[in-house]
């Protein structure tokens, strides 16, 4: 092999551990290309994403954010010098990054780089209850460290442990399930995600793995029934079966240490760094062995209710109850005039009962 095949395996390898970065219902809508040997463009793909909830491409943005910070860490990790230019062309959105691989040095990482690589590959969403104990000190400050340690100022992450604040706002996200099965959209949508079985996820590597919903027997034999968008509106009018599900979802959410919600603006680059300091933070629970659950549903249809369609996606009683929603958690978490893209829940939940797989880097 040529010293620039090696050059492109080492790259490789980095790109790897960058695409095991979360994404919503897991799209992966990310492309690299090689531009010469030593460079590689990250295109974003937003169409891959959810079309009422990736408002103005923020869902992709924001994953692409956390794979640009997985790629940070596995070049370090790799001994490789590297540099990451945002938005290098200024007529071209799609391009979120050109990443230069500077030099290769000695791959002498220290302790805490390692344990951050080895997270990337153990990182996983966790839906199940946590431990509601109270978890305090070191593991609180490494979480809230994130955004230094991401080098990212302009991004704040704040964490919350009172009972009543967790429990409001795991009321206040579950508003994103009473909406979607509500809504003949979104519900369609939804189920077009949804991914039944090992083969189809084994076929299809993206999507929601029912798997890792982590639904009791009878929860997943209702959800097959309510396919239909008929007999779940018939459910809905005659037991509430929105509601039902909605607040036994925040019983789930309750079950948590710690919410957190990051603070943001609203540019393409607050959204990117965004994602970096939510991975960063995800890393760190992963290596001290917490669960970690992103939620951005509620935030993200407050959101599209801005928009010029929002106001035909929803019914006015839908538009009130993702408002409210939305303000509850903007209150509790003191946000002020800053963006709160998204809310996640930590805590001690053991580990999933199944994984989503990822496609091996596209390499244009
Ligand atoms: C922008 C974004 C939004 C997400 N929103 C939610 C959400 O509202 N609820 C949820 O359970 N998971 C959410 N996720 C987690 C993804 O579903 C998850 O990362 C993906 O399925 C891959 O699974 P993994 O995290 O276990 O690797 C979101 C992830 C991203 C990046």
């Amino acid at each position: 092999m040529g010293t620039n095949m090696i050059r492109r395996e080492a790259i490789k390898k980095i790109l790897e551990a960058g695409v095991q970065a979360p994404s919503g219902s897991n799209s992966q809508p990310w492309q690299f290309h090689f531009e010469g040997n030593d460079t590689v463009a990250v295109r974003m793909l937003p169409e891959l994403d959810h079309p009422v909830l990736n408002v103005r491409a923020w869902g992709t943005l924001f994953a692409t954010g956390a794979l640009l910070e997985n790629i940070l860490i596995a070049a370090a990790y790799e001994g490789w010098k590297i540099s990451i230019v945002l938005f290098p062309k200024a007529d071209d959105r799609n391009l979120v990054a050109r990443i230069s691989f500077i030099a290769e040095h000695e791959a002498n990482a220290d302790g805490g780089t390692k344990e951050l690589y080895e997270a990337i590959f153990k990182r996983a969403t966790n839906r199940k209850p946590y431990g509601m104990e109270k978890i305090d000190g070191v593991i609180r400050e490494r979480l809230l460290a994130a955004p230094s340690e991401a080098g990212i100022y302009d991004i704040a992450l704040k964490l919350v442990d009172d009972r009543g604040q967790i429990e409001t706002v795991a009321r206040a996200v579950s508003v994103n399930e009473l909406v979607m099965f509500r809504n003949k959209r979104l519900h369609e949508l939804f189920m077009q995600e949804l991914v039944w079985t090992e083969a189809e996820e084994h076929e299809r590597q993206s999507g929601l793995y029912l798997k890792t919903m982590e639904l009791k027997p009878q929860q997943e034999r209702a959800l097959k029934l309510f396919r239909s968008w008929k007999t779940l509106n018939i459910m809905n009018k005659l037991v509430g079966a929105a509601r039902m599900i909605a607040s036994d979802n925040a019983k789930v959410y309750a079950a948590c240490s710690f919410y957190g919600a990051i603070l943001c603006g609203t540019e393409d680059v607050d959204i990117v760094h965004a994602g970096q300091v939510t991975e960063r933070a995800w890393l760190a629970a992963t290596a001290m062995g917490l669960s970690f659950h992103l939620q951005t549903g509620v935030n993200f249809l407050a959101a599209r209710l801005e928009t010029p369609e929002g106001g035909k996606i929803f019914t006015v009683q839908e538009a009130e109850l993702i408002r409210g929603a939305y303000e509850t958690v903007r209150n509790i978490f003191q946000a002020g005039d800053r963006f709160v893209p998204v809310v996640f829940r930590i805590g001690r939940g053991g580990e999933p009962s199944a994984r989503s797989s990822r496609k091996p880097p596209i390499m244009v």
